[in-house]
């Protein structure tokens, strides 16, 4: 017998460790940019699984390439080569400035593997790792440590140390950091958990500078700015700034674990045999998804459609801010990861206009306590978007 919403909550609140604050809904289905849950309502996703789910829910040509890979060949770790995981990695080197790939599951693994290969990869023992204010990285020890929010620190203290953070939009700032201790600067091109804060190209490019002058690496995070998510295969590729490291995953598999660090081949070869690895890292089903996924966005037209729908979405929204002054001062973002950011008085609002959007039927999510992000799937139709813009509007409208 089915079970509704309710006897879902039930059961799983009795079971899990209490990480997180999940909306009422246990999910049952889902199909481009819309889901289900167990009691049979209808949601339009403006949240993608968290920038996940790229191409929509259950993208054919994902689900095709997955399941016959999984009846094919599921697993058998990286003491051997595969075909799905070859293809990738190919895909990602012709289509960036890389041409070495590490395959992780996750975002915090792609960036633990960019940390160690910047630590082993620097002359004189150098170890530290200067991120930015407001940044996010991940949840292991190490990326909570490079992570520069105090909120994700506290009570795991003490952290790894070799991670310091600089004031965000100063180059200064992190200039002022660098000492003959440092090897690289981690940054992410669009800071997206701590707000839809978008890194200027010239910012970026000044970081450039710096780590060219002091011998440092500079790696993006692009786990959430990356494969398409932007507008570009990467974010990069619109700033004018060629990282030497660039770690990626949520959309990389539609919503299969995988993540994957990049980087050059002179560099790469700092870590050799048994360094660095991951049992499960590129592991064949996940990484067919990969394929799929790229093989989607690689075909003509993608992105300009893209481009196209994110002006639209943006006009759309500049509306809303334009309409409701008291609670939205404006949009800021790239391609389809998108922020109403929030005046003194919406940002009070902000968790309750995201429940009364849940109970509406849009899911969207509340980023940094100041912005109402938008990261629909990229292939979301303007119909949709008006229907968000509809909803969002009316609760907006409804603030006293
Ligand atoms: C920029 C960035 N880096 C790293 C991570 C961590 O990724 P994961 O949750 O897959 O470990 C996230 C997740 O939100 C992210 O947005």
């Amino acid at each position: 017998m089915s079970m509704n919403n309710a006897e879902w909550i039930n059961r799983g609140e009795s079971v899990f460790v209490g990480t997180y604050s999940r909306f009422p809904a246990a999910m049952i289905r889902g199909d481009g940019c819309r889901l289900w849950d167990a009691d049979g309502k209808e949601y339009l996703d403006f949240l993608a699984g968290i920038a996940v789910c790229s191409l929509g829910h259950c993208h054919p040509a994902v689900t095709r390439a997955v399941c016959e890979q999984a009846a094919k060949l599921m697993h058998v770790s990286n003491l051997f080569h595969t075909e799905p995981q070859i293809q990738l990695a190919e895909l990602l080197t012709a289509n960036s400035f890389a041409d070495r790939v590490f395959m992780a599951n996750s975002g915090a693994e792609a960036n633990e593997a960019a940390i160690k290969l910047a630590r082993i990869h620097s002359d004189e023992g150098r170890f530290e790792v200067i991120s930015l204010s407001g940044s996010f990285h991940g949840r292991t020890l190490a990326t909570v440590a490079a992570t520069g929010q105090p909120k994700f620190h506290q009570g795991f203290e003490p952290l790894p140390s070799g991670f310091v953070h600089a004031g965000f939009g100063d180059p200064h700032k992190i200039e002022a950091l660098i000492t003959d201790k440092t090897c690289a600067v981690l940054c992410e091109p669009l800071q997206g958990e701590s707000g839809v804060r978008p890194l200027d190209g010239a910012y970026l490019q000044a970081i450039r500078a710096l780590c060219d002058k002091h011998g440092l690496l500079l790696i993006f995070d692009e786990v959430q700015t990356g494969i398409g998510r932007t507008g570009s295969l990467f974010a990069y590729q619109q700033l004018g700034v060629i990282p030497d490291i660039m770690t990626l995953a949520k959309a990389l598999g539609n919503g299969l674990p995988i993540g994957a660090m990049l980087t050059r081949k002179e560099i790469a070869a700092s870590l050799g045999v048994g360094t660095h690895a991951s049992t499960f890292g590129g592991n064949p089903v996940a990484a067919a998804a990969g394929v799929a996924v790229l093989q989607t966005m690689l075909a003509d037209g993608f992105f300009a459609s893209l481009q196209g729908r994110s002006d639209y979405f943006v006009e759309q929204l500049q509306g809303v801010a334009a309409r409701f002054p008291g609670l939205a001062t404006g949009v800021r973002g790239r391609g389809m990861l998108l922020g109403l950011v929030l005046t003194e008085r919406g940002i009070e609002h902000g968790a309750d206009i995201v429940q009364q959007l849940f109970k509406k039927g849009l899911l969207i999510n509340f980023a940094g306590m100041r912005v109402l992000r938008f990261i629909p799937p990229l292939i979301v139709s303007r119909e949709e978007i008006d229907q968000c813009i509809e909803q969002v509007t009316s609760v907006l409208a409804d603030i006293k």
